[in-house]
């Protein structure tokens, strides 16, 4: 059996409030824990969206009352409400900055707001960036100009990863986050996969898979899920939403990986606890860690997994390690399949 600590995902939709068809805050978390996760990030683009303190504050309180694990949520940047960051700031984690097209209309146009949000938001608290292409020069030209900390959210491509190296050797205060999606699948699975390969950033080509591999052990800070879920019905329907659930399947598919050699344990544990955990200055969970009997293998099923949407498109794959309990402050919170709840 191998111990590992109790694992952060910074980068969770927990669809609260208004998408609580597609998960909510008891459904999600329990997902964090079937996946390892015992402290998880949760992103604003809500309905509404998550860009007003008394919108936060209410969150966290219901959190408190329905999540299984720690949940921690990101404010959201928006040009309408600038002069109130400071004020969400307390509420908040972090800041989410969306710079490109994704689900749901959270957007920061224009460098005026860009420009008000670094004047801003509080020193201290991290700036997260969902940036791709030439939006990522702009955020590491902000992260170098202002010489805060700044975090770039599922980074996929070849030149984006090689552009957050070149802005580490240059001493930028720049950290990232990949996803096991980015480093497990590509476009030649779109065929298979069809609509439930669709999700922002798309899926890379395999140059790109083979960059965020080549950088696993020096520039890629976070192993992060982007779980978002959407129903099946949504994602084969007319207008198919992009996001994928991946609570449940990050750590076996790292842990896999682990086993094949392609990276050690001990840098596992830097991706998915020890790094998140300092680049978002999170409290420490006494008592907490998982389990993981590392001879098992097992089939990934959609059948039992705890994420409302039901459905994973790792459905079918074989990994070997597979997570047998979770301990959070001392108490089974998930054993041999089941969350247990006391
Ligand atoms: C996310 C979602 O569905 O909320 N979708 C996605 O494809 N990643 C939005 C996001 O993280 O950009
Ligand atoms: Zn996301």
């Amino acid at each position: 059996m191998i111990k590992l600590p109790g694992l952060v995902d910074t980068h969770v939709h927990l669809r609260v409030p208004g998408g609580e068809h597609k998960e909510d805050l008891h459904t999600g978390s329990a997902a964090a824990l079937a996946g390892g996760f015992t402290t998880i990030l949760a992103m604003p683009n809500t309905n509404p969206p998550l860009v007003l303190p008394e919108r936060v504050e209410a969150i966290n309180a219901q959190a408190q009352r329905e999540a299984l694990c720690d949940v921690f949520f990101f404010g959201g940047a928006s040009g309408d409400h600038i002069d109130q960051l400071p004020e969400l700031a307390q509420h908040c984690v972090g800041l989410k900055v969306y710079m490109d097209q994704t689900f749901g209309p959270l957007r920061v146009e224009g460098l005026e707001a860009l420009l008000s949000i670094f004047q801003k938001w509080p020193e201290g608290k991290m700036i997260a960036f969902h940036a791709e292409k030439n939006s990522m020069a702009v955020g590491v030209a902000l992260a170098a100009i202002f010489f805060r900390p700044v975090h770039f959210c599922h980074v996929s491509r070849k030149e984006e990863i090689e552009l957050i190296a070149a802005a580490k050797n240059r001493g930028l205060p720049v950290t990232c986050e990949v996803t096991p999606h980015h480093l497990f699948l590509s476009e030649e699975d779109l065929p298979r996969l069809g609509p439930l390969g669709d999700m922002r950033p798309v899926l890379g080509r395999s140059k790109d898979v083979k960059a965020l591999w080549d950088h696993i052990n020096d520039t890629v800070d976070c192993i992060a899920t982007d779980h978002a879920p959407h129903t099946l019905a949504e994602k084969i329907g007319e207008k198919t939403p992009p996001g994928i659930p991946g609570l449940e399947t990050s750590l076996p598919l790292m842990f896999n990986a682990v086993t094949e050699n392609r990276l050690s344990l001990e840098r596992l544990k830097a991706l998915m606890h020890d790094n998140p955990r300092r680049i978002y200055n999170l409290p420490e969970q006494a008592e907490t860690w998982v389990e993981v009997n590392e001879n098992q293998r097992y089939e990934i099923k959609n059948e039992g997994l705890y994420t409302k949407c039901g459905w994973t498109p790792f459905a079918g794959q074989t990994v070997q390690g597979k997570i047998q309990r979770v301990v959070l402050r001392g108490k089974t919170v998930f054993e041999n399949g089941l969350i247990v709840t006391q």
